[in-house]
């Protein structure tokens, strides 16, 4: 069986190509490297993939119909799992244009290419964005989603929309997942986390919004991995018991399915940073911050559905994760713990 994904020199991609060629899995990887962080960490995630025969690296744009098409016409792609997209709610207020070519152009691609070569599954990465300026905790997919307060988190939202209209058209099975902060080794160095590990390490201060006074759904990679991992062969089935007249948002009469994939444990901001500091054993420099534009006070997934799917539960406590993250990053960036 070969799998496309999109977005593999990306964090999540990485981390789930390697999961699937650990089991044997040929695996076909694209990415355009583009530079909204640093590009060697995504060359070197690529090189950690290329240890293995059975993995392709194909460097492009999920936007360019043409390339993608020779993709799929030379290689017999059966599921496609597709991580590429701009990521990040506050670089969406500074370049929407980004997310407009990544986000829907090149989803508009991936859907038309499962379309064409008939691919038998598409699972792709939606968000906890999604839920926007909703309060009612924890985030249910029974809920409403039509209230984004970013350009990234309305891409997101219409990803899970153009997705529903080409199962209901072409019955193409399609799996959104609800990723909740996602955080480890060889993770993205634009997120929280990431920075308040550099921060601290190099004494310097980290920026903290709404006073500190957040909470997040925080998920370790491992924890999202085995989710996707566990749905590819779950092709979502027609809703026989779906209601036109009290239509479920997260199911259909289309073979189209949504989940959540989040911790189902959300943690406080300052409880996530006194971890990190206990862990690198330095305390924090905090500069306060009001509240940023496109942001959100508190995520919590509700993970009924997967839980009753896939029996999915998360495994990694929030002081094993920032462990094993803080670990890479000493060894990734040849750090010296003793100094
Ligand atoms: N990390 C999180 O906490 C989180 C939370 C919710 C949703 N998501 C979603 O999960 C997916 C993966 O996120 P990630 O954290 O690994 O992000 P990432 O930025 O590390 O990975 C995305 C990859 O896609 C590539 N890419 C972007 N546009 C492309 C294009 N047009 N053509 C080809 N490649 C392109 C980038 O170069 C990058 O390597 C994204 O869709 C993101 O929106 C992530």
């Amino acid at each position: 069986m070969a799998i496309l994904v999109t977005g593999v020199a990306g964090f999540i991609g990485m981390h789930t190509a390697k999961k699937l060629l650990q089991n044997n899995l040929e695996v076909f990887g694209i990415d355009n490297i583009n530079d909204y962080y640093d590009v060697n960490l995504k060359k070197d995630r690529i090189k950690e993939l290329q240890k293995y025969q059975s993995f392709t690296f194909l460097e492009g744009d999920i936007a360019d119909r043409n390339y993608m098409m020779n993709i799929f016409q030379h290689n017999s792609i059966q599921i496609v799992i597709h991580l590429a997209a701009q990521a990040g709610v506050r670089y969406s207020i500074t370049k929407p244009d980004a997310y407009i070519h990544s986000n829907l152009v090149g989803f508009a691609t991936i859907l038309e290419m499962c379309r064409y070569w008939k691919v038998n599954h598409l699972i792709y990465a939606s968000s906890s964005s999604v839920y926007g300026a909703n309060t009612k905790i924890p985030f249910s997919t029974n809920d409403g989603t039509n209230h984004p307060v970013s350009l990234y988190a309305a891409t997101k939202k219409s990803n899970e929309l153009m997705a529903h209209a080409y199962s209901h058209l072409y019955g193409i099975p399609t799996t959104g997942l609800r990723f909740f902060t996602v955080y480890g080794p060889w993770g993205r160095p634009d997120m929280a986390y990431f920075m308040f590990t550099k921060n601290i390490m190099e004494g310097k201060a980290i920026s903290v919004f709404n006073k500190g006074l957040m909470k997040r759904d925080f998920t370790y990679i491992d924890d999202i991995v085995e989710g996707i991992y566990h749905l590819l062969n779950h092709m979502p089935q027609k809703n026989e018991d779906w209601d036109s007249l009290m239509p479920h948002p997260s199911s259909s009469h289309a073979p189209y399915k949504v989940y959540n994939l989040g911790n189902n444990k959300p943690v406080e901001l300052i409880r996530f940073i006194e971890t990190i500091e206990q862990l690198i054993g330095k305390k924090a420099v905090i500069d306060l911050q009001p509240m940023q534009a496109g942001d959100v006070v508190e995520t919590y997934a509700d993970i009924d559905d997967l839980q009753a799917t896939i029996d999915f539960q998360p495994k990694v406590t929030i002081e094993q994760g920032l462990k094993t993250f803080i670990d890479w990053y000493q060894s990734y960036y040849g750090i010296n713990v003793q100094s």
